[in-house]
């Protein structure tokens, strides 16, 4: 009998999913966005407080920017998305996608994120309104115990398929809506963009979604 020859199988059963959005020509809606972002900033000067990266001069908005009429189109932006997930996966029709909290943050050069996770949400996920070369990529890194046991060795780096990837980096391409499951531990990536002023933030809406009965 030839082993070799035998009916070969592969299922992937508990693959994780990673959602993309990409707006088509998001200039005008970007431009504007940061505008009303940066007018956020000049009226909650506290939130440089509530950065990570306060030395720096980073900037956390509060975390309820879905309540604020001037954020309207970024909120319909976001809860679209999560509709379309939530559709895609077939989550019970009863329950809607509802945003428990969206924020923005500015990441001037130098700074970054350590991994995390987003207790208590379903879904997360971040909007990227300005990100110029160097910003930093997003890092989603393996969420299974895989990655503490023995690892196999590999031909090379470029044969490795998609599915044995222990991490993976993701561009902030202005105009991209990310979503993930809120269990995904991420980080992200220093900025390092050599643009000069505003123009070398890193600007992005990140936001957490739950199911609440409709
Ligand atoms: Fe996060």
């Amino acid at each position: 009998m030839m082993f070799d020859q035998l009916k070969f199988t592969k299922r992937a059963y508990f693959p994780t999913l990673i959602f993309q959005i990409d707006l088509p020509n998001p200039e005008a809606f970007n431009a504007e966005l940061l505008s009303t972002i940066y007018a956020q900033r000049d009226r909650d000067q506290r939130g440089i407080e509530r950065s990570n990266i306060t030395a720096l001069g980073g900037w956390h908005s509060n975390t309820d920017l879905h309540k604020m009429p001037e954020f309207d189109q970024i909120t319909r932006l976001v809860l679209a998305a999560g509709e379309r997930v939530s559709a895609d996966q077939g989550f019970d029709e009863k329950y809607k996608i509802k945003i428990g909290t969206m924020w923005s943050i500015i990441n001037p050069p130098g700074s970054a994120n350590r991994a995390h996770i987003h207790p208590g949400c379903l879904l997360s996920g971040v909007y990227y309104i300005q990100a110029p070369a160097g910003a930093g990529c997003i890092e989603f890194i393996d969420p299974r115990t895989a990655h503490l046991m023995n690892q196999p060795k590999y031909q090379s780096a470029s044969k490795r398929a998609k599915e044995t990837w222990s991490k993976v980096k993701l561009d902030p391409t202005p105009g991209r809506l990310i979503i993930f499951p809120s269990w995904l531990y991420h980080a992200v990536d220093t900025n390092s963009s050599v643009e000069v002023g505003d123009k070398a933030h890193r600007v992005i809406i990140s936001f957490n979604l739950n199911q609440v009965k409709a």
